[in-house]
Parts: structure tokens; C-alpha cells; sequence
């Protein structure tokens, strides 16, 4: 493999500018996840830990093998919404090493609104779920919730990818040999009563710990009946009469230490043979990345650039480097797997999706996973492109991606926008794990040209009806609004906010949590068939 080499200039100006603005991004990025993770109310915390119960990032910690990394799925989802207090939708969730294995972990945050779910919790939880059925993750649950929030009861609970397909993908996971271990350390209502009971594995903690359909205050309210917690729901009646539990825990450190011993005994499972060596660093510094990537999204910029900082040795064998030239294709290592990378140089002409499909089809037929680096404006458009068929040579594309049945992990580094999107693997098209960097938007197209064409439609109406075209003053203000909608819309934090993404990350974690999610997809080895339906020539 030949060795990339660099061409940026690290005294530039431009470098220099570009680095101090990524250097600010990621400065808010880590902030925001500071606050995501730490700011609760003093209430809540002095509630949490009088009833002698640690706080769920304590509990995460103990029960990971010390020292091993963390993948953390959506610690932003939420961002900005609701009270700008739910944290995280309220739920701590990712893939992490307990006892020498890959688990997924859902932990609830009772310190925000006693860990209840809001909407977002659901499309977190069901999204957790999703990862751990694709990449065969076994699933560890610290439960600790009241249930639905139930002020927003309406969006949470009646339709297919709302409350109840949490329990629906927990029958399917224990039918697929998917394990789920779940700790009950909290008062687990109604929704967080049935996830320990759709489980393998229950572990329950004495005093704090208890599972009830119906908790005390509904009790009372339906009934008129007064029971403690303990007496409806607590270790009494579930592990010794109900049968709802299986082990009895003292103490939330006693549940942790319970799930490891669980979680050691698991079957191993078979790993898929993908090709694997000595994992070396790039030979440049990752942290370079901030000054390569330029301040606008629409300057150009090469993404041999950023590939020379995340893979390994910085070695690339680039893969038709002459022929459809704005895809970059080619085979590299990282973290020592074998990869197949598609990075945005440009618009997809017909020539680079053709390269694409081609591309991805030996990648998936050779078991080696693909990695989408994102920068994409959308495919060339125009009469003479329509008239050779840039639509159907994007199809191929857009088929192939599909289709692919090794792990695709997707990576926004910039735009990602309209057909783009699609053909590079955006949410849609099931990549394992799809991440963002800081600056990166994705929206159908950039505000500026969603406006022309909104402006461009309504002139063509008034002409039609023999009015006017709109005053140019008037044409500008719906430009305005339109432009500023959609740089809210279409921003990282927005996107990652509503789970399009599983997190934003700083540039400089790019090759780390790429290996990390590679990592994370190795057990899952029962692919489908290799093959395609029928390409579009
Ligand atoms: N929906 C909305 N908010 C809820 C809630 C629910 N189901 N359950 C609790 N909350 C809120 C409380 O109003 C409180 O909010 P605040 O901090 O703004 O005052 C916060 O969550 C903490 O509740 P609190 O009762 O003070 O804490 P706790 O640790 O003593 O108890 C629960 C937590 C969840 C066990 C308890 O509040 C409870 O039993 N809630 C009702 C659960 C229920 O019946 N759910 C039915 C769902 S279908």
C-alpha cells in the first residue's frame, strides 16, 4: 500500500484559522457533554443517594472492566428539547466491556424526573436495541424508571416504534439468542416493570429495588389501597412468591457485581473472520484534522487528507484513483481491520457511482467493512447528466449501499445533503454506527438553494396567474427566514438531538471511534447471502 502524503501547509493562515474555529466547536462539544452528564438538580441528587442508591454514571463505571473504553450511543439526544433538562432523553446507553465482552448497555438516570421515558428515551432505547440486534450484542439493563412521563403519554405510547416495541424486539432478541440481563435498582413501574420481565436474567436489590405494573401512587388512586413500595413490588415478593426475579441483590454494588458474574458465564460466541493485523498509528497527528477542514462546508477540500490521519501507517491502496475522481475509494487498516473507504471529493458524477458500486460489491464479497466519509452536496445534475442517466447510475449506487451486508460505518465530515446522503450510507441505509463531526449538516439541500427553489416555484405561480413576480425586497425576506430555518435544522446538534446520528464527536477521536464501532460488530457472523436484485444498466 502506498503511503499518503500530505500536502497541507501547517503554517498557513488558513490552516491556522481553520484549527482555532474546530478548536472552539469541540471546546462546546465537550461542555455540552460535561452538562449532559453531570448538571442535575441538587433535589434530585440528594433523593437519589438518601435512599442509598449511587448515581447511574458510578453504577456504569463499576460495571465495566476497569480501564476499557466506552462507546457512548446519543449522550446529546434531547439536546435543547423539552425543559433542556433530559438529558441524554434520560437514559445512559452504548457498548461496553464487561467481563472481557462487548455488551450493550440501557441504564436509566433516575436523578432526571425518576428516570421516566420520554419520547426520545423510547427512540433511544429502541435504537440501543437496534445496534444490539445487528452486531448480536448482549444486553445489560440497569432499571431504574417510573415508567412513561406521563405528560407526553400520547408519544410515547400507541404506535409500532413507540413503548411497546421495547418489549416486542426483547421477546425477539431472547428468541435470537441475544442475552439480557437486567438490574431492577430503583422503583421500576408499569413500562420499567416489564423490561426486567421480558429478560433472561433479573437481579433485584433489596429496599430500593421494586417491579410493579401499577406503583403506589396509582394503587391508591384506582383502589384506595395504601401499600409501601417494598410490599407491592420489593425482593420479598418477587424473589420469593411471584417468581418475577431471579437473584437477590443487598445493594447496588452487589447487583453490578451479580451482572459480571452473569455476564461471565455467557456463551462465547464465534466471531466474524475479518481480516486482521497489528494495529499501527497514522503517521500524522489526528489533531491536524482541525485546521484541514475549512470553516465553510462548500470549500472544497482532499479527503486523502483525513484519511492519512485515521488509518493505519497512513497507507491507502486507492482504488481507480483516475476514473470517477470526486469518490475517493480504496483499501486501508484500521485499528488493524481491513476496510473498504468511500470519502466525498466532490459532487457524484455518473462516473463515481459506477466506481462506487463497483467498489462495494468486492469489499462485500472479500468480507471486508465499509467506512463512509461523508461530504457530499448530492449527484451532478443538469440536462446533459439526466440525459446520460445520472439517475440510474445512482441507483446502482444506491442499491449496492443497500444491500452490502458487511458492517458499514458511516462518518458526516462535512455536508450531507440530498441524494448524497443516501448513496453514502446516511441513517436510511443502515450503517452499524453513524457518527458526526462538530460543523456537519444534513438536510435535502443547503438553505440558500431551498430558498431560490421556493422563490423560483412561487414567480413561476404569479406569472402563470398574469401577476407580478415577487419585489425583490420580499424575495429576500422569505430567503432570510428560510435560510435561517434551515441552519437550525440541519446542524449536528439538532440531528443528533432527534437520534439521526449516534453522537457528535471531536475530529480527532475519528480513527478511535471508528475502531471502537468495528470493534463492536464483530459478532454478528449469520449474514445474509451474498448478492444483488437486478442493476439498473
Ligand atoms: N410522569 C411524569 N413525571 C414523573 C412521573 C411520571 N410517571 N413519575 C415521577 N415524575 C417526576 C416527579 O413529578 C418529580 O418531578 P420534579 O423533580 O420536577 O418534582 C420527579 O419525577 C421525581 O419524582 P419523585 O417522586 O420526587 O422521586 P422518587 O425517587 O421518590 O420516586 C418514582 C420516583 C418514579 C418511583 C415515583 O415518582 C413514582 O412512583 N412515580 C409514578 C410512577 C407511575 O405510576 N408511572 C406510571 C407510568 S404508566
Amino acid at each position: 500500500m502506498d503511503i499518503l502524503e500530505t500536502r497541507v501547509d501547517t503554517n498557513s493562515e488558513d490552516y491556522k484559522a481553520n484549527y482555532e474555529a474546530m478548536e472552539k466547536r469541540v471546546a462546546t462539544l465537550r461542555e455540552e457533554l460535561r452538562k449532559a452528564r453531570e448538571d442535575r438538580s441538587e433535589k434530585a441528587f440528594s433523593r437519589h443517594t438518601e435512599q442509598g442508591k449511587l448515581p447511574v454514571r458510578k453504577r456504569l463505571e463499576m460495571l465495566l472492566d476497569p480501564g476499557s473504553p466506552f462507546l457512548e450511543v446519543a449522550p446529546l439526544a434531547a439536546w435543547g428539547m423539552y425543559d433542556k433538562r433530559v438529558h441524554g432523553a434520560g437514559i445512559v446507553g452504548g457498548v461496553g466491556v464487561v467481563e472481557g465482552r462487548e455488551v450493550m448497555i440501557n441504564a436509566n438516570d433516575a436523578m432526571i424526573k425518576g428516570g421516566t421515558i420520554y419520547p426520545l428515551g423510547v427512540k433511544k432505547s429502541l435504537r440501543l436495541q437496534q445496534i444490539a440486534m445487528e452486531n448480536r450484542l448482549p444486553c445489560v439493563n440497569l432499571i431504574d424508571s417510573g415508567g412513561a412521563f406521563l405528560p407526553l403519554q400520547s408519544e410515547i405510547f400507541p404506535d409500532a416504534q413507540h413503548g411497546g416495541r421495547v418489549f416486542y424486539n426483547q421477546a425477539w432478541m431472547s428468541k435470537m439468542g441475544i442475552p439480557q440481563v437486567t438490574a431492577v435498582m430503583g422503583l421500576c413501574t408499569a413500562g420499567g416493570a416489564y423490561i426486567p420481565a421480558m429478560s433472561d436474567y433479573v437481579v433485584q436489590v433489596r429496599k430500593t429495588g421494586a417491579i410493579f405494573l401499577g406503583g403506589p401512587p396509582l394503587v391508591k388512586a384506582a383502589t384506595g389501597e395504601e401499600v409501601t413500595s417494598e410490599e407491592l413490588g420489593g425482593v420479598d415478593v418477587h424473589c420469593r412468591q411471584s417468581g418475577v426475579s431471579d437473584f437477590l441483590a443487598e445493594s447496588d454494588e452487589d447487583a453490578i457485581h451479580m451482572v459480571r458474574q452473569i455476564v461471565r458465564r455467557l456463551p462465547k460466541v464465534p466471531k466474524l473472520p475479518l481480516d486482521r493485523r497489528e494495529s499501527r498509528p497514522p503517521l500524522y497527528d489526528p489533531k491536524e484534522l482541525y485546521g484541514i477542514v475549512p470553516q465553510r462546508l462548500s470549500k472544497p477540500y482532499d479527503v486523502r487528507e483525513v484519511i492519512a490521519r485515521i488509518v493505519d501507517g497512513s497507507e491507502f491502496l486507492e482504488f481507480k484513483p483516475l476514473y470517477g475522481s470526486t469518490l475517493v475509494c480504496g483499501f486501508a487498516y484500521l485499528h488493524g481491520y481491513q476496510v473498504g473507504i468511500l470519502g466525498n471529493n466532490g459532487v457524484l458524477f455518473p462516473e463515481s457511482a459506477k466506481k462506487a458500486t463497483q467498489f462495494i460489491q468486492l469489499c462485500d464479497r472479500d468480507s471486508i467493512p465499509l467506512v463512509f466519509l461523508q461530504n457530499i452536496n448530492g449527484f451532478i445534475i443538469g440536462k446533459d447528466y439526466e440525459a446520460s442517466g445520472i439517475t440510474k447510475d445512482g441507483h446502482k449506487m444506491v442499491a449496492a449501499v443497500s444491500l452490502a451486508r458487511v458492517p458499514k460505518i458511516t462518518m458526516m465530515l462535512g455536508g450531507s445533503f440530498g441524494a448524497g446522503n443516501y448513496a453514502m450510507c446516511g441513517r436510511a441505509y443502515s450503517p452499524r454506527f453513524l457518527w458526526m463531526w462538530p460543523h456537519a449538516q444534513t438536510a435535502v439541500m443547503g438553505g440558500e438553494q431551498a430558498a431560490d427553489v421556493m422563490i423560483t416555484v412561487k414567480n413561476d405561480q404569479l406569472i402563470r396567474a398574469g401577476e407580478e413576480s415577487l419585489p425583490p425586497e420580499q424575495a429576500e425576506a422569505l430567503k432570510q427566514a428560510m435560510v435561517e430555518n434551515s441552519e437550525e435544522e440541519s446542524h449536528a446538534y439538532y440531528s443528533t438531538s432527534r437520534l439521526w446520528d449516534d453522537g457528535v464527536i471531536d475530529p480527532a477521536q475519528t480513527r478511535d471511534v471508528i475502531g471502537l464501532s468495528l470493534a463492536a460488530t464483530q459478532n454478528q457472523t449469520d449474514l445474509d447471502p451474498y448478492g444483488y436484485g437486478v442493476f439498473r444498466m
